[in-house]
């Protein structure tokens, strides 16, 4: 998988979606799936979406005992999906047995990256109510090696911290940054946020993006632009 723009499709209701994506005509991109569509529309707007031909994100950040993790992550296996994920919180015997969940018969898998610390998480949140004491970029940097040696294939994370993940898991270490927004756009509700361009001069190996893309009043037009901005082409 090489760098690719993500679009989050955080739409209430699988017609919405599909309407969407039925703009983009010939063109498949990378999309999304979060709680809200997921929940709202089970996994039949998973198989419909990938029916389409679109790759699948499907981002519901499981976090259990082992035993109920392994066996939730064979379900979203069998649905085909590329790219599914889970909080580092929980600890390695979770994502190891998340593999498990994951890995058909014939030993192929949809790539499983975590969920380091949630960018919604300060500092002060993580001490006053987690009691984790530790500088942020510690913990996010133990939690992104905790996931790497269990096996897994890389991080959900903001693009300023991409460069030092691959310093210290490795280039090959996947790094999924939201948090991405136009220069000339509207930040909404993120805080710490890059252009396209600026996340590849980062090391991100794929954005998220979400309303700069879907309230666009040309979602195809702002896709192409995040595409060329981030891979240089379009
Ligand atoms: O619309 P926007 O570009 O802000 O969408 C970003 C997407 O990435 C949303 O689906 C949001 O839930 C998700 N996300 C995030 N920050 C994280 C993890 C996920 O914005 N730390």
């Amino acid at each position: 998988m090489g760098k690719d723009v993500i679009i989050a499709c955080d739409f209430a209701t699988g017609k919405e979606t599909l309407d969407f994506l039925g703009g983009f005509k010939g063109r498949k991109p990378f999309v999304k799936i979060g709680m809200e569509l997921f929940y709202a529309e089970g996994p039949d707007i998973v198989r419909k979406i990938k029916a389409g031909g679109n790759r699948i994100f499907l981002d519901l950040k499981l976090h259990d005992i082992p035993n109920t993790v392994r066996k939730a992550m064979a379900r979203l296996s069998g649905l085909g999906v590329d790219v599914t994920n889970l909080h580092a919180a929980g600890p390695s015997n979770m994502m190891k047995a998340a593999l498990e969940g994951l890995t058909g018969p014939d030993g192929r898998r949809p790539l499983l990256i975590a969920v380091t610390q949630l960018t919604s998480t300060d500092q002060e949140t993580m001490e006053n109510e987690l009691l984790i004491r530790e500088p942020m970029e510690n913990v996010v940097m133990h939690y992104a090696l905790n996931a790497r040696n269990a096996g897994l294939d890389g991080v959900v994370c903001s693009p300023l911290e991409a460069a030092a993940v691959h310093g210290v898991c490795g280039s090959s270490f996947i790094t999924v940054t939201p948090g991405v927004r136009f220069a000339d756009g509207d930040k909404g509700d993120q805080k710490r946020v890059m252009t396209p361009s600026q996340a590849a001069a980062a090391g991100s190996d794929y954005i998220v993006m979400g309303r700069p893309i879907t309230a666009a009043a040309d979602p195809v037009e702002a896709y192409e632009r995040a595409v060329r901005d981030f891979v240089g082409e379009g």
